[in-house]
């Protein structure tokens, strides 16, 4: 059947997961779906129009780590999810790494895409040197994919000065919680967690670098609770820090 709404791209792609295809057979058949779905114009314009004229509407999105990554849709299974991302002619866009396997495709005006390998053995968490392996121009309906965490560092950008979307299917993440940016010039990354948990993260590094018994009697108190890991890391991290302070 053909896919040309986002409502039959799920049924087909639930279907499809639910047999468990391995990467190479995602890659390729379930690419040529999500390429399907792109080459039809008309079926964004629901979730626009009702960004733009529905209060509760606007309310009711969840908060992303990106704040241009729109959620179309969360399978019920945990299977993957939709999204579209806007992107900005005059916005330099991080480079970063994801936690799940991903198909992307070009929707709305063309977009260019960087690719980026690691160079470094992932060894220190704030430090990465990346090399650039392969830049492309995305035309409406054509596409690209990512992998997970080191295996799909990449940057986007919009082309020709006029706004762009992007439609992604995430699979289901081997790592959850935050992903990494990177910044190319200093060689550091840095660890980008939802909005639900950002304030969380920032105040433990504050705590992280304050030299008093009552930062650690905080962060010792946090480690008792049942955090997510992420957030069990940076606690870990901040106690760690806290011992080299003088
Ligand atoms: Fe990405």
């Amino acid at each position: 059947m053909a896919i040309k709404t986002l409502e039959q791209f799920n049924d087909q792609f639930t279907a499809f997961l639910r047999e468990n295809p391995g990467m190479e057979q995602i890659l390729d058949d379930g690419r040529q779906m999500l390429a399907e779905l792109i080459s039809n114009p008309g079926w964004l314009q629901p979730t626009l129009s009702r960004l733009v004229l529905d209060d509760a509407f606007l309310q009711s999105q969840w908060q992303s780590i990106d704040p241009y990554d729109i959620q179309l849709y969360n399978s019920p299974e945990k299977l993957y999810s939709v999204r579209a991302f806007v992107w900005e002619p005059d916005e330099t866009y991080p480079v970063h790494d994801h936690g799940a396997w991903g198909l992307v495709g070009a929707y709305i005006n063309r977009v260019a895409e960087k690719k980026f390998a690691r160079l470094d053995d992932g060894s220190d968490i704030h430090h990465a040197e990346l090399k650039p392996v392969a830049e492309a121009q995305l035309a409406p309906g054509q596409m690209t994919y990512v992998l997970p965490q080191n295996n799909g560092i990449h940057q986007m950008a919009a082309l020709d000065n006029r706004t762009a979307v992007t439609i992604h299917v995430y699979g289901k993440p081997v790592r959850k919680g935050f992903i990494n940016y990177f910044n190319l010039h200093n060689q550091t990354v840095q660890r980008m967690y939802p909005p639900s948990v950002n304030k969380r993260v920032y105040a433990i590094r504050t705590l992280g670098s304050i030299a008093e018994p009552w930062a650690s009697d905080v962060l010792q108190q946090a480690r008792q609770r049942s955090f997510p890991d992420a957030i069990k890391n940076e606690i870990e991290y901040a106690l760690d820090k806290i011992k080299t302070l003088g």
